[in-house]
């Protein structure tokens, strides 16, 4: 069995105002020229997903969301459900984003049903999940990390493809990252954290780093074991931050 490629993916947040599309563009036909070692996907705002998807439709990136509701559709005034993601073109979906868990409240039994929800519809999730500063001040990086993994994880993981991406959260939009001794550990245990859990692809699934990537950290990040891809925020928001990031592998 052979372990899933490796995935760049880039989250736009609330960024992509009209021509940002270009910037995607320019991904996408760089890809074109020099096929990458790695996926690659951009995650626009849910407002972009179906232009951006005909734009790439035929290109060697992939379209992701940035949330969604877990059920198919109902009386939930002002969200998204996985099949109206997919159908506008997603094929992957950020789930659990630390913006998400802070702002809106997400437990880890969200982000569960949440995730369940995506699989039925067709959608790989991307299961963010990481430490606050105050909790890695106080030790506690692997214990936080290893029970948002267990929680947020649901069963029916175990027939799909998925993503884990590791986010400190004090290192998103920071400047700053961990160590990279600091950054292999906690890989090390999600990766033991997952082949206690599942067998087979499942157990192989890709674990991103994110939090600060950009061009000049990236090669060194992408080498340390386990890392399995980034997931990028401020870097994937034009082509010439994001591309030496999906080159780095
Ligand atoms: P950043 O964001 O790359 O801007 O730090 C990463 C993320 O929030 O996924």
């Amino acid at each position: 069995m052979s372990s899933p490629r490796p995935l760049i993916a880039g989250n736009w947040k609330m960024h992509g105002v009209g021509a940002d599309l270009d910037e995607a563009r320019a991904v996408a036909a760089d890809l074109e020229e020099r096929p990458p070692g790695a996926r690659v996907a951009i995650c626009p705002p849910a407002t972009l997903i179906g232009r951006m998807a005909e734009l790439m439709a035929g290109t060697d990136v992939e379209v992701g969301a940035q949330d969604c509701r877990p059920e198919a559709s109902g009386a939930f005034t002002g969200c998204l459900s996985p099949e109206m993601l997919a159908e506008a073109g997603a094929s992957l979906v950020i789930l659990g984003h630390s913006e998400r868990r802070a702002y809106y409240a997400e437990t880890d039994e969200d982000v569960a049903a949440k995730a369940a929800g995506a699989l039925r519809a067709g959608l790989e999730p991307i299961i963010c999940i990481g430490e606050t500063l105050a909790q890695r001040d106080a030790g506690r990086t692997l214990e936080v990390v290893l029970g948002q993994l267990a929680r947020s994880l649901p069963a029916a993981l175990a027939n799909s493809a998925f993503a884990v991406a590791y986010e400190p959260v004090w290192a998103i939009g920071a400047g700053r990252t961990p160590t990279m001794d600091e950054i292999e550990r906690v890989h090390l245990a999600i990766r033991a954290g997952l082949a206690e859990r599942f067998t087979g692809e499942a157990a192989l699934a890709p674990i991103l780093y994110g939090g600060s990537v950009k061009g000049s950290n990236a090669a060194q990040i992408l080498a340390l074991r386990e890392v399995g891809g980034a997931l990028v925020g401020g870097a994937s928001l034009n082509a010439a931050d994001f591309i030496p990031i999906v080159r780095a592998l």
